[in-house]
């Protein structure tokens, strides 16, 4: 029997692999669009087909069928027309350590499970405590930027309750802006903290954290008795893409002796940029950092971290169990400072990428999506038919179709109109979202081989749908070619 990975199989993993890459290099050479541009309906009718009662097909049946039915339709980041949400297109080199990891199978909870995998994931930690500026740093692998920013929250909250005599969770209050993403507000109520615990610091005409409204912000908390347990700034918005003043926010997280979070989820890549880095200058003065590479440094979903300042805060919420990490083990047992227990070697990807590319090549690519979002915003600017919106210190772009003429109330409601006719063709995604209350679309540039002409093939596609759609014709037609 052959079903599981093992000497006996190694033959038929060979085969299971090479067959698969195959299939999937294929797809990468001839896919055209991010999209096939399936109905729902269809896909349904698919999946539903599917009988996973029946009798086992064999391996190649099955991997074909994943190809069939999984890869033909699946959404391609790579593709210079997908512009939608904080996905990134992955490095080579990382693709192939998530198949070591995937056929190896390790588990960084504890030493015993993982041996040179949790050295390695702590080195990787380690890198990007220096990259960020911490001596003493510490950290650990989490599944993504919202698990990041609750377990950062969790050791604020830890650390307040230990440190403000007689302050109850319920006296806990967040400080972040409208900007912040969701998972800070989300955090804060699994956090058990009151449900009027996140507080709104006002922000520039930018959607940056105002360092003057936070100092303003703390004293009204201190008046209202209650305690700050925390200030979340962001580096890197998720739809303006900017940066808050970090260091001046340090400043008077420092005055007040209040942990400073900086969520650098989507800013993190700035981190290796050689001409950028300035923008995060003040990030070192955080207690806490989350970074995302898979939105910043082409890996492969998920790898994310938090990182600390002062590794001890971690053992804040420290556990031991005997069956696993006993107490006063000298094992360096990452489970002992996670929310996870078993848990992904995701480390090795950026390991292997950073040994593959190096740093500075990563940050070169970096520079390239955000020289290409400047771009784009010039090109935008200039077009009499689109509205850019705001400015960006990252990749993302804002702005609405509204040529002269068409009201308000028009070119809002052709935003999630439009969105829904390129996704239904496949050719382009974009995004959509509100900004000061009104819809707007949402490019986010995360690839750096998309070129402008690529961007100007999406923008063509915007405006070909809003047209048909005041036409009352609300389909991209596909026989409608537009050049690219
Ligand atoms: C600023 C920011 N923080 C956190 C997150 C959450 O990250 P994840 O989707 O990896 O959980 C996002 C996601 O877009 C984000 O933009």
């Amino acid at each position: 029997m052959h079903e599981l990975l093992s000497a006996a199989s190694a033959d038929a993993y060979v085969d299971a692999m090479r067959g698969t890459v195959d299939r999937v290099a294929a797809r990468f050479r001839t896919t055209t669009q991010p999209f096939s541009g399936a109905s729902r309906a269809q896909l349904q009718a698919l999946v539903d087909a599917v009988d996973l009662d029946g009798p086992g097909r064999g391996t190649a049946a099955a991997l074909r069928e994943v190809d069939d039915l999984f890869a033909q339709h699946a959404v391609w980041f790579h593709d210079p027309a997908y512009t939608a949400h904080l996905n990134c297109p992955v490095a080579v080199p990382a693709v192939a350590a998530e198949a070591v990891l995937a056929a190896i199978n390790p588990s960084i909870d504890t030493y015993d499970q993982s041996t040179v995998g949790t050295l390695m994931e702590r080195r990787v930690v380690a890198w990007t405590a220096a990259r960020i500026g911490y001596l003493a740093g510490g950290g650990v692998f989490t599944s993504g930027g919202t698990q990041s920013n609750l377990q950062a929250l969790l050791l604020a909250r830890e650390h307040a309750l230990a440190t403000a005599p007689g302050v109850g969770l319920r006296d806990l209050v967040v400080l972040a802006t409208a900007s912040s993403h969701f998972s800070v507000q989300r955090s804060a109520y699994l956090l058990g903290l009151a449900p009027d615990a996140v507080r709104l610091v006002p922000v520039d005409e930018r959607g940056r954290m105002r360092p003057d409204a936070l100092a303003i912000a703390m004293r009204h908390v201190a008046d209202d008795g209650r305690h700050a347990a925390a200030v979340v700034a962001t580096a890197g918005t998720t739809d303006r893409g900017c940066v808050d003043p970090l260091a001046a926010v340090a400043d008077v997280c420092d005055a007040a002796d209040v942990w400073l979070h900086v969520d650098a989820a989507y800013g993190c890549g700035l981190l290796v940029s050689r001409t950028r880095r300035h923008l995060l200058d003040g990030i070192e003065r955080a207690r806490s950092v989350t970074v995302d590479f898979h939105k910043a440094f082409f890996q492969p979903v998920s790898s994310s971290a938090l990182v600390v300042r002062h590794a001890a805060d971690l053992r804040l919420v420290a556990h031991h169990h005997d069956y696993l990490n006993p107490a006063g083990e000298d094992e360096p047992n990452q489970v002992d400072v996670s929310l996870q227990t078993t848990r992904r070697f995701d480390a090795l990807k950026l390991w292997t990428t950073l040994r593959a590319l190096g740093a500075d090549r990563i940050g070169e690519m970096v520079d390239a999506t955000v020289d290409l979002a400047a771009a784009v915003h010039t090109l935008v600017d200039a077009d009499p038919d689109l509205r850019l919106l705001a400015p960006t210190d990252l990749s993302t772009v804002l702005f609405r179709y509204q040529p002269d003429g068409l009201d308000d109330a028009r070119a809002d409601a052709l935003v999630g109109q439009v969105r829904r006719v390129l996704f239904g063709s496949g050719r382009a995604l974009v995004a959509r979202t509100t900004l000061d209350g009104r819809p707007c679309l949402k490019l986010t540039l995360l690839n750096p081989d998309t070129t402008v002409a690529d961007v100007r093939h999406v923008l063509e596609l915007v405006r070909r749908a809003a047209g048909s759609l005041l036409e009352g014709d609300d389909l991209l037609r596909p026989d409608v070619a537009v050049a690219r």
